[in-house]
């Protein structure tokens, strides 16, 4: 685990190619994470699933492959259940596990792509699966991209949801078994961003903040890769209502919302079953981009997870949208008695409050007056030939990713960028908190308002750390650096 890149305290598979998270269900204690998975090569193959558990979301275990292609074809993305009353009947009356996923072949003497959901389930607590005997549950022949059903439990009228991507839009579908599955609405023919295919959705209840337990529906969505298109393979989400049968957008449909401002963060979705006082979900995405996941210069295995995430929903100034925190568990992997902190310093162009520190993985939080400055940022795992710049501008109001210079980036030629977002100060501050790993930034802005997730691929020796203003001084509020422990200096064990 210690090879060129790879990240020290996000998900990867041990080995070959992974791409989208699937499956992720919390059940008897265990948060299960399924991938797509290619077992016999570093690039995109046919796909199985992999599976790792965890009790913690931040050190895992990797358990055998899940789901290998049958004569139904490939096992695509998906999501897993708890049947609590045993609706389906697989399960002797206990509470049990179903997946609920696409699988892709060929219509026969044809190239014309098929895909149809299939159903498996488990009950010994995810360890294995058995392929349903009357699989495909769902075929539709109009649409050839008609894939990655999530599924959810809907309590006011008693029966599944299915909400599953159909070529320009999403279709929702009912069931009271899960096996037999009724056509209930549709959404997003005219609505959002279409650059691209729409693949991956998940439709979440998320609670508003500082509100009494008010909530809105929230359908998250994913958009593949279009060759006119710089930003690749991004997610979308729109805010609204839902009744059990079909979601209606609250938004103008040419409004669009981006769930993370960087480039890597692509097909996730939520925990299924995650019973939480505060009814907040826990997310995690696939940290790569279509454009170029399978030249990433990585060579025993390729992709990782982002870090996973809290979702909640918070009032701002240009209405509602999703906030995104790190869970709270990756404090276990602060150093103890590394870290350190900084109250009301000033900094001048060409100082660098940091010089001394370096290192290749840990977190800073800080506040910063921006009011008068024109730019103050980091320059991250830097060395006299690369840095990325993680900067705010303080007239525009922008905050910018540049990783021009940040290492490997010849791999695709539209790697190396800088790309930059609106963060408006609060009271004249913004607040970052980012989290550097072997080969990732992830910037949490103004307490999670704004997301940016960015994989580069620096040299490891490049290990400075600076922080720089320039056009006159700026004042740093706050500061906390915390040097991140590897979750491989810690071994889980499951039963
Ligand atoms: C998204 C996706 C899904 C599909 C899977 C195949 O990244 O294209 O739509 O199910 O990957 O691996």
């Amino acid at each position: 685990m210690d090879q060129r890149y790879r990240p020290q305290f996000h998900f990867t598979p041990e080995a070959n190619w992974m791409n989208d998270p699937n499956g992720m269900v919390f059940f008897e204690g265990e948060y299960h994470l399924f991938y797509q998975y290619h077992p016999n090569g570093t690039t995109w193959g046919p796909m199985h699933w992999g599976h790792a558990i965890s009790s913690n979301l931040v050190h895992w275990e990797h358990m055998p492959i899940a789901m290998k292609p049958d004569h139904n074809g490939f096992i695509f993305s998906g999501s897993i259940v708890v049947d609590w009353k045993d609706s389906s009947g697989l399960f002797g009356g206990q509470p049990g596990l179903v997946a609920l996923f696409t699988q892709a072949d060929q219509y026969p003497d044809s190239d014309r792509p098929r895909q149809r959901q299939s159903l498996a389930y488990s009950s010994d607590k995810g360890r294995s699966w058995t392929m349903y005997e009357n699989n495909p549950v769902l075929v539709n022949e109009e649409y050839t991209d008609f894939r990655d059903p999530k599924v959810f439990w809907y309590e006011q009228k008693q029966h599944w949801v299915m909400v599953l991507a159909a070529g320009d839009r999403v279709q929702f579908y009912a069931s009271y078994d899960l096996k037999t599955w009724t056509f209930a609405s549709e959404f997003g023919m005219q609505e959002g961003s279409h650059e691209g295919v729409w693949e991956c959705p998940d439709l979440i209840e998320l609670p508003i903040e500082g509100t009494e337990g008010e909530s809105k529906w929230v359908l998250i969505l994913s958009i593949g890769d279009h060759p006119d298109y710089t930003e690749g393979s991004r997610t979308q989400y729109f805010i609204g209502e839902f009744d059990g049968t079909s979601f209606k957008n609250e938004n103008n449909s040419d409004s669009i919302l981006w769930l993370d401002h960087g480039r890597d963060n692509y097909a996730g979705v939520t925990w299924s079953d995650v019973q939480r006082p505060d009814r907040a979900k826990l997310f995690i995405g696939w940290m790569s981009n279509w454009k170029y996941a399978n030249l990433t210069p990585t060579q025993e295995w390729r992709s990782a997870m982002t870090l996973p995430r809290e979702l909640r929903l918070r009032h701002t100034p240009s209405g509602i949208q999703i906030v995104q925190l790190p869970i709270p568990a990756l404090q276990l992997l602060r150093e103890q008695g590394k870290s350190l902190h900084w109250e009301d310093i000033n900094i001048r162009p060409g100082g660098n409050l940091l010089a001394g520190l370096n290192g290749e993985r840990y977190e800073l939080i800080c506040e910063i007056e921006v009011d008068h400055v024109e730019e103050v940022g980091f320059n991250l795992r830097s060395s006299d030939t690369e840095k990325t710049v993680v900067g705010y501008r303080g007239a525009e109001k922008r905050l910018f990713v540049n990783r021009c210079e940040s290492g490997e980036s010849g791999f695709h030629n539209q790697f190396a960028c800088r790309h930059d977002v609106q963060l408006e100060p609060i009271e004249g501050r913004i607040r970052l908190h980012l989290f550097i790993d072997h080969s990732s930034v992830e910037i949490f802005a103004n307490d999670g308002e704004l997301v940016i997730t960015d994989q580069i691929f620096p040299d490891p020796s490049s290990v400075g750390l600076e922080l720089y203003t320039c056009g006159g001084e700026a004042t740093i509020h706050r500061l906390d650096f915390h040097p991140l422990q590897s979750i491989y200096s810690y071994e889980p064990v499951f039963g």
